[in-house]
């Protein structure tokens, strides 16, 4: 019997892969005795076979961004939660702070905080009565004190005052400083329109209590209104309790004269 016939083509292909396989068989032979080189050489050494995985470097941590400059001020509404620290702060003012929830009869009460970095340092409170508004209560927390913080709050509230169409803004307070300093100025009770005296707001301020008004402003600030000055430049800036100069070249022109004067005046004895 006669053996099948090879087909050319098929030989040449079953050739190419024999080829291939062989080559793929050398590459191999070549890797495993270079591998088996190595791990002799490093023994030699010393080193560790097989080497450590080369990790992938660790990123690089990112620089933490803080916002730059002293934290900002925030001033907004005081909302549901944020009212058990608003009756801490109030806790140092006349504001009964029962009455923070209680709805102002004839009138609406605002209820503003002052954020410093997220945290809430300071609430005031304004009772507006048609026209006229009450600042009930400004209070800052007292490690936040005289850094300007009760100024930017009070200017605030007035800044507020303006916009929802107040005339006139009264507060009372046990002391002139803080509200004179912000522009209020103080008013004798007896000089205080029968309505703003008659305001249920007004009403219950204790007899003792210094009451002041202040006409809201678009900028919310005003210039002090201080009645007595605090320190001795304030004293100086006022034209008319600069002390009389005793020391300098026209002091002593004056003095000069004076004597001059009275010798001229003496009676001459011959
Ligand atoms: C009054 C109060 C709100 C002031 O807050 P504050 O953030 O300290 O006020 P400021 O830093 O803006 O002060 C502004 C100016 O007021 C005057 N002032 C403030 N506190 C004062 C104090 N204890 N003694 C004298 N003057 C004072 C100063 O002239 C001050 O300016 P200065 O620091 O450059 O001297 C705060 O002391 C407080 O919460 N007190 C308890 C509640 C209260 O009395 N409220 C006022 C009645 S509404």
């Amino acid at each position: 019997m006669d053996e099948p016939a090879h087909e050319p083509e098929i030989d040449e292909r079953l050739a190419d892969l024999r080829r291939r396989r062989a080559e793929a068989v050398d590459v191999l032979a070549e890797t495993l005795l270079d591998m088996y080189l190595q791990g002799r050489r490093a023994a030699r050494e010393g080193r560790p076979w097989p080497p450590a995985l080369a990790t992938a470097p660790a990123p690089k941590p990112r620089p933490v961004k803080l916002p730059k400059g002293p934290p900002r001020r925030v001033h907004r509404f005081a909302e549901q939660q944020d009212l058990e620290v608003v009756r801490v702060l109030l806790a140092a003012t006349w504001f009964p702070s029962a009455e923070l929830d209680e709805q102002l009869g004839g009138g609406r009460r605002l209820c503003v905080v002052l954020e410093l970095g997220g945290v809430i340092i300071g609430a005031a409170v304004l009772d507006e009565h048609g026209d006229v508004g009450v600042l009930r209560a400004l209070s800052i927390d007292p490690p936040y004190r005289r850094r300007r913080h009760g100024t930017a709050l009070a200017a605030f509230v007035i800044r507020l005052a303006y916009e929802h169409g107040l005339g006139s803004v009264y507060a009372a307070a046990a002391s002139q400083w803080f509200l004179e300093e912000v522009g209020f100025q103080h008013i004798e009770r007896v000089l205080l329109p029968r309505a703003a005296l008659h305001l249920p707001s007004l009403a219950k301020v204790p007899a003792a209590a210094y009451i002041f008004e202040i006409t809201p402003s678009v900028n919310g600030t005003r210039t002090p209104r201080r009645m007595v000055p605090r320190t001795l430049s304030e004293l100086l800036a006022q034209p008319d309790r600069v002390p009389a100069d005793t020391t300098g070249p026209r002091a002593r022109r004056k003095r000069q004269q004076v004597t001059e004067d009275k010798r001229d005046d003496a009676p001459t004895t011959r």
